[in-house]
């Protein structure tokens, strides 16, 4: 095990700090996905319950968005608790145990969630705001705890660059395996960033997923998700 970043040297010192964690960047843009994926949900279903309903035509895609956020959600926890903190226990102290209760107790919100999806052209819409409004609840602290505790600057001085890269291909053959179909996750994953953060997440995937089934292939299965991507 390569204790000290040998590479940290030859990087440019105007580096953002996470583009010299591959790792910590990872974490940092999966969240974001997450966070905005919440969001948007939110706020969408404020809009709903003021116009008394949901529109036809964005019923389907609404219930694609949320189904889709729930896989990523479930996925990202995965990767955590089977890959994430295992690894990042021997060398940095966190509170795991409390992550890990997070994990369990944003598992049965989510559960909850997928119930929900069955009543929302049915004018569940409130119940489905309460389920949302529970997991923000649980989300924002989550999140701050584990970028306060897993920073760059931490982990540079305990894991070496090159272990780092295998480690965040590792974490990203592990989603993409568990993301739910990749017709939805993808576009999902790839359209809820935008700017440089997309293009740092879309840096690693295969050229034919980013150039020809996603924008192309995919497109029509994931076409109604539009009005809530970036
Ligand atoms: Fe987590
Ligand atoms: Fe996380």
């Amino acid at each position: 095990m390569v204790l000290k970043n040998k590479y940290s040297l030859n990087m440019k010192n105007d580096n953002p700090i996470t583009e010299m964690s591959p790792v910590v960047g990872g974490l940092l843009r999966i969240h974001k996905i997450i966070s905005r994926g919440l969001n948007i949900s939110i706020r969408k279903c404020d809009e709903y319950v003021g116009n008394q309903g949901i529109p036809s035509e964005e019923a389907i895609g609404f219930s694609m968005y949320l189904s889709t956020l729930k896989w990523v959600t479930h996925s990202h926890h995965l990767s955590e608790d089977d890959i994430v903190f295992p690894y990042f226990k021997d060398y940095i102290d966190a509170p795991y145990n409390r992550l890990k209760d997070d994990h369990n107790d944003m598992a049965r919100i989510l559960d909850a969630l997928d119930q929900r999806l069955l009543e929302v052209s049915a004018g569940g819409i409130g119940k489905l705001r309460e389920v949302l409004d529970e997991f923000d609840k649980l989300w924002g602290p989550h999140i701050k705890i584990e970028e306060e505790n897993f920073t760059a600057e931490k982990l540079q001085g305990v894991i070496g660059m090159k272990e780092q890269a295998t480690l965040a291909e590792k974490l990203g053959e592990h989603s993409t395996k568990n993301a739910g179909p990749g017709p939805l996750a993808l576009p999902f994953l790839f359209y809820n960033l935008e700017g440089k953060d997309r293009e740092a997440f879309m840096k690693p995937i295969p050229w034919i997923a980013k150039k020809v089934l996603v924008p192309i292939i995919w497109r029509s299965q994931w076409k109604p998700m539009s009005p809530f991507l970036l």
